[in-house]
């Protein structure tokens, strides 16, 4: 058994069975390819541009102070690692199933399967916190235009207050509360991804244009409200107030990845994918920069714990036209990012299905719209059902713990990617550098530059309640020495190696209660595969006829 868990798909079987479009014995039909560079870039933009910058930032900016602007730079140069490294794999690999499917090449079934299961985590659950953040200012603006929702139809059990539980009607004594606007905007963008990728395209392009305009808007009206005095001090939490931030900066960096999803819609994956991934992770992190300067500068950062910060700011200056124009393009932004991970999730499942490790159903090809359409209706009830009820942080904190496993493996499979010398097709290749000097360095230089922080979360002295919530930092340094190691013996490729310890310290600081549902949640992933899809896998059926 333990050699079929690390059954591996031949880079040349993949291709093949994308180009022909189907699984054994069951057609599925192929995709429109329509998908240049620009609409890519526009859907990678699409799917990062939203919660994160309209929501989440708030709260990391009220712990970090104006240094969270540190953050996103940090974030952003770890998902630059990561973002090269998906984009040699939508080089070589240029099918749908992201991370899946580059897994399935390089670690072989077993952890194709992990990741698979993982990028649930990105996909539909980060896009339920969406859809919670969504309906935050969708109520925002029903309320402007004095279109009050009933309040036990626009909260959730976590959130309700004692006067939203008392206007709830019951149902044997249990109260309804129910976030209506959130579920709603699920069916919707369903249909969206439903009825066809040129339509979901369109309506992306549109959105996005819009989306930056207005954020650009915000830069430069903010930057004359901005009051320097409100950047000192800088730091004024320390850097742990900063990184405090991670799950919520780096969450709203999740989406540039998406992109590589629509492989099989792409006119030139090879040459496209990678620049569209690359292009719309550098727009964002710009904007992300000069928004987290012109926030914290408009007031001070001890006010900014809000949902809703963007419109926060101009109505603190007194201008609430602006804070209403926010909340507008906050709804269409948040809507973008709805609809890319709603058109993500059906593909990588549809790549799950074509390797047997789903049923055939969730690859079934629409005749018509050319989608897949029964795994699109599923993610639909996945992600709009618990949007009903569930509440914005623990949702936004497990999809930040399992998009950094999913980039941990997609850096990892990159080194195990056999080495071309030089591309035969005009197509983005991954830099080589030689970590050989460079990993054990930087290893030292950070150890060096953090050795008391690095000592005091090593030590034992606060007893094992203290200590536990070090655990994950633990197996980091672990990690560290293992990959510092390999990298000398075994000359690593750089650029992997820094993408896969940059997420692992990412990882760490989301907190040991999440490590412990990602772990739960890895669990039942594994009795599925155990269950159903080690039996039904094409490759083990392949090997076994
Ligand atoms: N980055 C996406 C957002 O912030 C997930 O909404």
């Amino acid at each position: 058994m333990s050699n079929s868990l690390f059954r591996k798909k031949s880079l040349a079987a993949i291709i093949k069975d994308s180009k022909e479009g189907f699984t054994e014995g069951h057609e599925t039909g192929s995709m429109h390819k329509v998908l240049k560079v620009k609409d890519l870039t526009a859907m990678g933009i699409a799917a990062v541009i939203g919660a994160g910058i309209f929501s989440t930032i708030g709260e990391a900016s009220f712990h970090g102070g104006p240094a969270v602007s540190i953050l996103f730079i940090i974030t952003a140069v770890t998902c630059g690692f990561s973002a090269l490294c998906y984009a040699e794999f939508a080089s070589r690999v240029p099918v749908s199933g992201s991370a899946y499917t580059y897994s399935y090449v390089t670690f072989g079934e077993l952890a194709a399967w992990v990741i698979g299961w993982a990028l649930i985590l990105e996909y539909a659950i980060g896009n339920i916190a969406v859809a919670i953040s969504w309906s935050g200012y969708f109520n925002n603006l029903l309320h402007g235009l004095g279109l009050d929702l009933p309040v036990w139809l626009a909260s959730n059990y976590d959130s309700a207050t004692p006067e939203i539980i008392a206007a709830a009607p019951k149902i044997a004594g249990l109260p309804i509360i129910l976030n209506l606007p959130a579920f709603f905007v699920v069916v919707l963008v369903t249909y969206l991804a439903y009825v066809g990728i040129q339509e979901s395209k369109r309506s992306a392009n549109l959105m996005v244009a819009l989306k930056i305009l207005v954020i650009l808007f915000v830069i430069v009206v903010g930057f004359f409200y901005v009051n320097t005095s409100n950047w000192h001090p800088f730091m004024p939490n320390g850097f742990s107030g900063v990184l405090n931030g991670v799950s919520a900066v780096f969450f709203a960096y999740i989406g540039f990845d998406a992109v590589s999803t629509t492989a099989e819609e792409c006119a030139n994956p090879q040459r496209d994918l990678p620049k569209g991934m690359i292009y719309s992770l550098i727009i964002c992190t710009v904007l992300y920069i000069l928004i987290s300067f012109v926030l914290t500068g408009m007031v001070p950062f001890t006010s900014l714990n809000v949902a809703d910060p963007l419109a926060f700011v101009f109505d603190k200056v007194g201008l609430t036209w602006i804070s209403y124009i926010i909340s507008v393009s906050a709804v269409i932004a948040t809507m973008s990012v709805l609809l890319v991970f709603q058109i993500g999730q059906p593909r990588i499942w549809m790549s799950m299905s074509r390797d047997g490790l789903l049923p055939k159903k969730f690859s079934k090809i629409h005749p018509r719209f050319k989608t897949p359409s029964f795994a699109t209706i599923i993610t639909g009830i996945i992600v709009g059902i618990p949007a009903l009820f569930l509440n914005l942080t623990i949702v936004t904190d497990l999809t930040s713990i399992g998009t950094l496993f999913a980039f941990i493996l997609v850096c990892g499979g990159v080194l195990l990617l056999p080495r071309e010398e030089k591309a035969t097709t005009k197509r983005f290749q991954l830099p080589y550098i030689n970590g050989r000097i460079i990993v054990p360095a930087i290893v030292i230089l950070f150890a060096v530059l953090f050795r008391s922080g690095l000592a005091e979360k090593l030590s034992f002295s606060g007893g094992w309640e203290v200590w536990k919530h070090n655990i994950p930092f633990f197996l980091f340094v672990i990690a560290t020495i293992i990959m510092t190691y390999f990298s000398f013996t075994k000359k690593l490729s750089l650029i992997p190696v820094l993408g896969m310890l940059s997420c692992f310290y990412l990882m760490t600081e989301i907190g040991l209660k999440n490590w412990v549902v990602f772990s739960i949640w890895l669990l039942i992933g594994l009795t599925i595969y155990f269950g159903y899809s080690y039996y039904n896998s094409k490759l083990k059926n392949a090997v076994n006829s």
